[in-house]
């Protein structure tokens, strides 16, 4: 059976930088809050209209893809993982297919919604495309545009200070080489908090909530929106809500947890990692996990000083900046571990 490598890599953020003295005028909030209790000092905002996700993850994807020495005919299936899709439906897979100009239909589109442990899944999912024989050049895509959902009063600012755009992507091709590519994957998930990192209206559920009327619908309907009801509006409910210290709390222990259960499939300890991407939600959280490791800090990759948290596109833009930066090298053992919304979580060992 083959392995999994990753043939190219990717990654693009946009060029309009977003300060956390720029937030400061929108907020109550400061710079130093911002950066002692997160470790963020600035992170990049899409163009409105124009830099849609797909539109990002396209950006990312055709380096990627050039990388890998294929063209986007040659990729033959799109795994695309975002909070903040495009449209409701379709997927982003689908416009990714088409803004890449892949005309063809001999390939497939999956979209994955697991937030900040999108990649790792979806790099999961290809992971097994790949081995069963089923596909050979695989795009998967994380990218996000969180700036377009934020609640920029003051009311949204312990979630809107930790969050900003971008996009990574890789080419995943089977290889024949022993010891080389994913060697193996964990993937874990805990409904009972699904509601403590949220992002809940519109959604069907709310629905439920108001009188039903003869259509089986409520009066949501006068406003045109799925369920999107103008108290809900007017009380913040459409973006993002956060239980910050349960979500830091679960975080620091399940991190360790599944890092530990990929070395020891492999017979491996921290100290054979020669590289640890995070994903980047809070400076604290990774540095957290870095000690318990006992990780010196040239083998930890961090970026979110510089974009933020970018939820399905951290792990593939930090990995390419490393790899760019020349700290990812043939043979070396490189850590990919995320913690995110559902709560879901998940870490793979690669061998470069
Ligand atoms: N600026 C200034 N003050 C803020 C603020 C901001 N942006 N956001 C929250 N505060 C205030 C709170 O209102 C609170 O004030 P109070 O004490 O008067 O009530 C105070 O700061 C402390 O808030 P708290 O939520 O307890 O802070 P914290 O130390 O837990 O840090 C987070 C907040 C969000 C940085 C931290 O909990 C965290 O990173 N959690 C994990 C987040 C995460 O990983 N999310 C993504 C998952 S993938």
């Amino acid at each position: 059976m083959h392995h999994t490598k990753i043939a190219g890599i990717g990654f693009y953020v946009p060029e309009h930088t977003v300060t956390n003295h720029d937030l400061m005028r929108h907020m109550d909030t400061s710079d130093e809050w911002i950066q002692e209790r997160s470790g963020i000092v600035e992170r990049r905002f899409a163009k409105r209209h124009e830099e849609t996700t797909s539109v990002l993850g396209a950006k990312a994807a055709r380096i990627a893809i050039e990388r890998a020495g294929i063209t986007p005919a040659d990729v033959d299936f799109i795994i695309f993982a975002t909070l903040s899709p495009d449209y409701f439906f379709p997927g982003c897979g689908v416009l990714l297919q088409r803004e890449l100009g892949i005309t063809h239909t001999e390939i497939g589109a999956l979209d994955i919604r697991n937030q900040c442990s999108g990649f790792v899944y979806g790099l999961t999912v290809g992971d097994q495309f790949i081995r069963s024989g089923m596909y050979k050049n695989i795009l998967l895509v994380g990218a996000e545009v969180h700036s377009m959902g934020l609640d920029y009063s003051t009311r949204g600012r312990n979630v809107t200070v930790l969050f900003g755009d971008g996009a990574g992507a890789v080419v995943l091709q089977p290889t024949d080489e022993q010891n080389q590519g994913i060697l193996t994957s964990k993937l874990h998930s805990d409904g009972t908090h699904a509601e403590q990192l949220a992002f809940i209206n519109p959604g069907c559920h709310s629905g439920y909530h108001d009188k039903e009327t003869d259509f089986g619908y409520d009066e949501s309907v006068e406003f045109g929106g799925l369920f999107l009801t103008q108290k809900m509006m007017d009380e913040g409910m459409t973006f993002p809500t956060m239980d910050g210290q349960l979500v830091f709390k679960t975080a620091v222990t399940k991190f360790p947890e599944v890092i530990k259960e990929v070395l020891d499939d492999q017979g491996l300890t921290p100290a054979d990692i020669d590289l640890f991407i995070p994903h980047q939600a809070n400076l604290r959280i990774s540095q957290f996990v870095q000690k318990k490791l006992g990780l010196p800090d040239d083998k930890v990759w961090n970026n979110i000083q510089r974009y933020g948290n970018t939820t399905a596109a951290t792990i593939p833009i930090a990995l390419c900046e490393a790899w760019e930066a020349g700290k990812v090298k043939k043979g070396d053992l490189i850590c990919i571990a995320a913690f995110g919304s559902g709560f879901t979580w998940g870490a793979s060992l690669i061998r470069w």
